[in-house]
């Protein structure tokens, strides 16, 4: 990894290297980028980005090994650290969701498949958060905000939600 720009902290892990980096300027390519810091030309890529809020998470894969991830967000980037960075050489396809599947309660059936978020999971953030919108769902836990596909179901799942306080 060759980490360069405005700020990045390097440490050794017994599987490689991690680091936390930040900078002022947005890349043209946050795909790109990641190939070029990871120095993996021929890797095969995973990503989700929205680029509307800044968001990308960039994984390269080889044989089914994951060789690097990175994940981008105009704020602290809310990942399992010490889980992402055990990671590498492992058989990790859900990777970009940045959690530890073992460490999630059940989420659920799946709703938003960009961000791996299922319907438990939403069901609780609306209760315990007391999301109102779409927007706040994403604002909290991505969903509805790659494709957008799913946006329609959560929005279904917050009308239930509104109906069932209504009917308390
Ligand atoms: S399925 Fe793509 S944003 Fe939810």
């Amino acid at each position: 990894m060759t980490p360069h720009g405005d700020y990045w902290a390097l440490a050794r892990t017994p599987q490689g290297w991690r680091a936390e980096l930040a900078g002022a300027k947005t890349p043209q390519d946050w795909a790109d980028t990641a190939r070029a810091l990871f120095g993996l030309e021929d890797a095969e890529v995973q990503q989700i980005a929205d680029p509307a809020r800044g968001i990308a998470r960039i994984a390269f894969h080889r044989d089914g090994q994951l060789l690097a991830a990175l994940f981008v967000s105009p704020r602290p980037v809310a990942v399992m650290r010490d889980y992402l960075a055990a990671q590498p050489g492992q058989n990790a396809p859900q990777i970009l969701t940045g959690t530890s599947p073992a460490d999630q309660p059940d989420p659920g059936p799946m709703v938003c498949a960009c961000f791996n978020v299922g319907v438990n999971t939403i069901l609780t953030a609306i209760e315990t958060q007391g999301l109102l919108s779409v927007e706040a769902i994403g604002a909290s836990l991505e969903a509805g905000t790659n494709c957008g596909s799913c946006r329609p179901e959560l929005a279904a799942l917050l009308q239930s939600t509104q109906t069932k306080e209504a009917a308390e």
